[in-house]
């Protein structure tokens, strides 16, 4: 993970408040669904682990798809207009917002198996760390962030994910993008 400083100031106080008022497009091991509830496939190919075994235990089982995940905001349903500053030019990249209440989970994974254009992940918590936020990137525990703390890694690579076991939301911005404005 390589980090780029903090920009908390960027980010409104009442932007986290209707976050945690509203609800976002819960997503489940693989499905997400939509706002009228439809629930749409997740491509596959975008789970990629270590090799075929894991691939095939990842899919078939090894979790439970009536699991809540996460909820995401994007620009479908966001409730507020997202507007980063100095950071503006970094949106034209993808960008989603996960909501992970306490007990939700995102198993390990790689974003894409597949290298493209926008080859990195920002990873932007708008919360401070807290107790029980729990995020593992390639084997490691990253704790003690601030809100608005920027960092970056290799989505085609890097195996990552997170779990929830603490008592308030998490909340954290995540672009894909090439490189920083
Ligand atoms: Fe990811």
């Amino acid at each position: 993970m390589k980090y780029y400083g903090n920009y908390k100031k960027l980010i409104k106080p009442e932007w986290i408040d209707s976050l945690l008022e509203n609800k976002g497009i819960e997503i489940s091991p693989w499905k997400d669904h939509d706002e009228s509830n439809n629930y749409n496939e997740i491509d596959l190919n975008q789970t990629l682990v270590n090799d075929e075994k894991e691939q095939e235990l990842y899919i078939n089982g090894a979790y439970d798809e009536n699991l809540i995940m996460a909820e995401i905001f994007d620009q479908r349903n966001i409730p507020f207009k997202l507007d980063l500053g100095e950071l503006n030019s970094f949106l034209r990249g993808d960008w989603w917002i996960v909501k992970q209440k306490p007990g939700q989970f995102m198993p390990l994974h790689r974003d894409t198996p597949n290298i493209h254009d926008n080859n990195f992940r920002f990873w932007m918590p708008w919360t401070d760390y807290s107790q029980g936020h729990v995020f593992i990137h390639e084997g490691e525990f990253i704790k003690n962030y601030s809100s608005g703390d920027l960092y970056r890694y290799n989505q085609d690579n890097d195996l990552h994910g997170s779990v929830n076991i603490g008592l308030t939301t998490r909340i954290v911005l995540q672009i894909s993008q090439k490189e920083l404005p």
